[in-house]
């Protein structure tokens, strides 16, 4: 793998998450440090920076750099200006938090995000943290037999399942509803990764409903392994930007009664093709 030569990546475990160092996302990227950035990127699954200082347009004009926004479909959860960007928000009222339990993003749209890039804006004096899990090494840790058993598969991923008991219908009423292989193959890197996720995925559609239940119970499982996780400790200034089809993210609702506020600009991506 050639080395870095526009800042400094420092991997935080083995297979999933990076802190990038020597990078202003304020300013637009130059063509070279975008490709490494892109590269370390699709590497590590995710990579944060500290230190950060955006505006909503900064934001906005760097998710653009990586590519065009998904907009949230529902109501009242983007930002009233921009659109382009997903609130993340809880308070002392809150009972639940956008992003708690395991997920990748938008999984029920035929095109699902391809990444998501977060920044903070409120922190809660303690807690707050993310977890992030290569859903590569998941993929990688079952045995052959398994691994060749789910590439023959299909999955159905329902955003009723994610977004249902909150409020997130779209204008039409409805929730995206789409059919995924369980295995996919990473557009860029070439790498196969388990993709299904406890958020979205209902049931494998090949199997009987028994099977499929008792396998994605597995696989939730497995997919919540913490050899294969990194946790980020968010400070003042500090953004994420991760793969969807690279990791998976849980968003801890650790800080009760607290303020945590951000904003997600999502990244769209195309269809998933199988491994
Ligand atoms: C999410 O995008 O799912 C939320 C992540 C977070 O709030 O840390």
């Amino acid at each position: 793998m050639p080395a870095y030569t526009h800042f400094d990546v420092e991997p935080m475990t083995a297979f999933v998450g990076a802190e990038i160092h020597g990078v202003d996302l304020s300013r637009p990227l130059g063509a070279a440090t975008l490709a490494e950035l892109r590269r370390a990127w699709h590497t590590h699954g995710v990579v944060f920076f500290r230190d950060q200082t955006l505006s909503h347009e900064q934001h906005i004009a760097f998710g653009r750099q990586l590519g065009e926004p998904y907009t949230m479909p529902s109501a009242g959860v983007n930002h009233p200006e921009h659109p382009e960007l997903f609130r993340l928000y809880a308070d002392e009222h809150s009972s639940y938090v956008a992003g708690e339990g395991w997920h990748a993003d938008g999984t029920g749209e035929a095109a699902p995000p391809l990444g998501g890039l977060m920044a903070i804006e409120e922190l809660p004096p303690i807690g707050g943290d993310t977890l992030f899990v290569s859903v590569h090494e998941a993929y990688q840790r079952l045995s052959p037999a398994l691994q060749s058993f789910l590439r023959g598969l299909k999955a159905e991923h329902s955003a009723a399942k994610a977004w249902g008991r909150v409020h997130y219908a779209t204008p039409a009423g409805g929730f995206p509803l789409a059919l995924h292989p369980v295995v996919i193959r990473h557009p860029v890197t070439g790498r196969e990764a388990l993709y299904v996720n406890s958020g979205f995925t209902t049931r494998i559609v090949d199997l009987a409903p028994a099977e499929s239940d008792a396998l994605l119970a597995f696989l939730f499982r497995h997919l919540e392994t913490p050899d294969f996780a990194c946790r980020f400790r968010w400070r003042p200034g500090s953004v994420a930007l991760w793969d969807n089809r690279a990791v998976q993210h849980c968003a801890l609702f650790n800080y009760r009664g607290h303020r945590r506020s951000g904003w997600r600009y999502t990244i769209q991506g195309p269809r998933p093709e199988p491994a």
